[in-house]
């Protein structure tokens, strides 16, 4: 191969442009050229297939920096539908015009579904990325135990309900994961336990009950590595909301201390296992649900449970409504530079994704895998295995021995899956770049620059 592609899709990640450079890297000393194209699966509908030579004479443009958060190719939540077999034979035509002999997707579950339609058409291969930490297995075929409901939805769309994964006392090892971690998780975690501590110290000062709610969607991964932010209780959406747990759990937490951290995912569900999220549920362009408003719900259930009085009983004489509010840490867990974990290990994803091209790999997935003998390491794995029985590849959840639903925390499990993601993962030049960036007396002269407005330069046209 002499020239591959390379694009990134989905959600924005802080370690796209790691990967992009581990990749642009390995192709350098291989003397392939690197393509990427604009804006996700969104630049193959385009006829011009608007792009950007990465390594010009094989060097790397000086925009790719691995430590500048987001995608300087841009992304989008846009995938090609199977069945448009018109399409897909136009896009693989465009590629072909273009000489690019195989493609690198940077993206999460999505974009591995997204690839599927055309893999067999032309090499593809994922190189991973999600601050939810949702794209892996917990053990080995573990698609395999997906079951489709007959009758599917209220919308006629298709229900799954997955089997024995859920059933604690398996013989769960954290060595066989599939993908034990995905770049873009460890900085998402990062950020959202700085939001927590800084809550904390409010809540205590005020006697205030927090709820902050993180991202993630259906996985209790985010969630729960805030457990290094010390909330009180975590709210995973893996396990439907226990009422009068929780709220038991709040008055001997505030009975004791006088206030209350509750970091909940923003997919919780209640016990009927309905998203607790908003009523009035939209869709992204990717047909995932928007989620928002868990930690509203779970404030409204707390203020009609515990009531005015319950406060005032313990000499707060604010009212349940100003006792009780939420935070959302939203996008900022999802943007900016990425911490050492992330870029060592997004650039190394990248690389290896190269190679798998050049070994002639497609419908696979650059991985990274732990053990306990060997700590982190590199792996390929066939997109196959990710797959249920219908084809379908589905968001990894928590498995359930990560979290303690008596306690509402992590369990010992969930704490030595942590470990090695944590350990270190912070390098001593994180420290220093917030220390010499963040009062750069130049930031109050000069106007932000976009890195769009020195791509858009350099894009391409068929
Ligand atoms: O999948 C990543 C993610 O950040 C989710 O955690 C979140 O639900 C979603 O994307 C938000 O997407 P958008 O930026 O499109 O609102």
């Amino acid at each position: 191969m002499k020239r591959i592609g390379i694009l990134t899709a989905g959600g924005d990640t802080p370690a796209l442009n790691a990967t992009i450079f581990g990749a642009v890297n390995r192709a350098i000393q291989q003397g392939v050229e690197v393509v990427g194209l604009m804006s996700g699966f969104d630049s193959l509908f385009d006829p011009r297939l608007p792009h950007v030579i990465l390594n010009p004479l094989l060097q790397a443009i000086p925009e790719l920096d691995a430590t500048y958060g987001g995608s300087l190719l841009g992304s989008s939540r846009k995938y090609i539908d199977q069945r448009n077999v018109h399409a897909i034979d136009q896009i693989i035509e465009r590629l072909r015009r273009l000489q690019i002999e195989g493609l690198i997707c940077v993206g999460g579950d999505g974009t591995l579904n997204g690839l599927q339609p055309f893999c067999d058409r032309i090499p593809t291969v994922l190189a991973p990325k999600t601050i939810d930490n949702d794209l892996g297995l917990n053990y080995p075929n573990e698609p395999d135990k997906y079951l489709l409901e007959s009758g599917g939805d209220e919308q006629g769309g298709e229900r799954y309900r997955i089997l024995t994964a859920y059933e604690p006392g398996g013989e769960f090892q954290l060595n066989n994961m599939v993908n034990y971690v995905t770049p873009g998780y460890a900085t998402a975690v990062y950020v959202a336990v700085e939001g927590v501590r800084r809550i904390r110290t409010t809540a205590e000062s005020h006697r205030r009950v927090a709820i902050i709610e993180v991202m993630g969607r259906h996985s209790g991964f985010l969630a729960l590595g805030n457990a290094y932010g010390q909330p009180d209780l975590i709210l995973v959406p893996e396990f439907p909301v226990d009422v009068p747990l929780l709220v038991s759990r709040v008055k001997d937490i505030y009975r004791l201390q006088h206030n209350v951290v509750i970091v909940c995912g923003e997919g919780i569900v209640d016990a009927e296992r309905h998203v607790m999220a908003d009523e009035q549920q939209t869709t992204d362009p990717a047909g995932n649900l928007r989620l928002s408003g868990a930690a509203e719900a779970l404030r409204r259930i707390l203020i009609k449970e515990l009531g005015d009085q319950f406060f005032k009983g313990l000499g707060n004489s604010d009212s349940a409504e100003s006792a009780i509010f939420t935070r959302k840490v939203g996008h900022t867990q999802r943007g900016g530079r990425p911490i050492l974990f992330d870029r060592f290990y997004a650039a190394q994803l990248g690389g290896q994704a190269v190679d798998m091209l050049l070994a002639g790999q497609t419908n696979a997935i650059s991985i990274l895998q732990w053990s306990e003998e060997n700590g982190f390491y590199l792996q390929s794995y066939p997109g196959n295995g990710f797959r249920d029985r219908w084809g379908r590849i589905h968001a990894r959840t928590l498995h359930p021995s990560f979290y303690d639903p008596r306690r509402l925390h992590i369990s010992t499990t969930g704490i030595d899956y942590l470990l090695p993601i944590f350990t270190k993962s912070i390098g001593t030049e994180d420290v220093e770049y917030i220390r010499e960036s963040r009062f750069d007396t130049g930031n109050l002269f000069r106007r932000y620059h976009s890195i769009n407005t020195d791509m858009q330069k350099r894009v391409r046209y068929l």
